[in-house]
């Protein structure tokens, strides 16, 4: 089952000189993380073998061990979208491979359009839960009883221990936070304000491309997940303006920092 990607394990196991139990997903415009990290071995992408490379402007696409507030963690620094024409086989492959390398929580970031009237361009928003607009599923075909379960559970996608932790941690660092449940959608175009709003009314707080694959796959090989959401620009009705991936690269670059702050706090309490 595993055989397409053990090459890039065992690649990656040949490598790694710490053991990370930490795994961190950066996505758009949230590449500042890096610049905290005390990096101990950066590997791009194509030196692994199987490996698919990032094609998608804004994402650099290596593979980053290293210590974040101390803490040993492998970073992911570039993700795959499904609109980029990749299988979401490949866009969860990162997932796959950190749970064979001894990844027990994921940190997911993402950049998001925002639905709910409350919300403002620059919040950042925990997910608390998801709806997998995809049409698909990264589990659809014959599963490995020993990965996972034919069917899993997805009452607690987002481990309520980790919002926990991030919710003191925002407190103690000032940094406000919004909760809500993040719709996951193939993209690559913008809502129209029909669709935002029908997205809306099914009960999604922000909408985005991506994450949503991902957490399955976690979930599936029972790796806890945190996701975080920038607001990039507002799908509400009344505030809806033209988007472009140059405005959403804008955004999630102003709001990094209070993002990158509050994972950086969280990191001895969750290790
Ligand atoms: N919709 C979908 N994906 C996005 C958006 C949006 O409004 N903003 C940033 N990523």
């Amino acid at each position: 089952m595993l055989d397409p990607i053990q090459s890039s394990i065992n690649y990656l196991r040949d490598k790694m000189f710490s053991k990370p139990k930490i795994g961190i997903i950066l996505g758009t415009g949230l590449g500042g993380l890096v610049e905290k990290l005390q990096v101990e071995l950066e590997i791009p992408y194509q030196d692994i073998p199987n490996f698919p490379i990032s094609t998608v402007s804004g994402h650099k696409g290596t593979w980053i061990f290293g210590k974040f507030n101390g803490v040993d963690v492998v970073v992911l620094n570039g993700r795959f979208h499904y609109y980029e024409g990749y299988t979401l086989n490949e866009v969860t492959m990162p997932i796959q491979i950190m749970k064979e390398i001894g990844i027990e929580k994921l940190i997911l970031s993402n950049a998001a359009g925002g639905m709910n009237p409350a919300f403002k361009i620059g919040d950042i928003m925990i997910i608390t839960d998801h709806i997998n607009f995809f049409g698909t599923n990264p589990l659809i075909g014959a599963n490995d009883d020993n990965l996972g379960p034919r069917f899993p559970d997805m009452s607690e996608a987002y481990s309520k221990e980790l919002i926990n932790i991030a919710l003191t941690c925002a407190k103690k660092t000032d940094i406000h936070l919004q909760q809500g449940v993040y719709l996951g959608l193939s993209g690559p175009c913008f809502e129209t304000p029909a669709e935002y709003r029908m997205f809306h009314y099914l009960g999604a707080d922000a909408v985005g491309m991506s994450t949503v694959p991902e957490t399955i796959m976690a979930r599936h090989r029972n790796i806890k997940v945190f996701a975080l959401s920038v607001i990039t620009d507002l799908g509400i009705t009344g505030k809806i303006e033209k988007v472009s991936l140059e405005e959403v690269l804008k955004e999630a670059e102003i709001a990094g920092p209070k993002m990158v702050k509050l994972i950086y706090e969280m990191m001895p309490l969750i290790s």
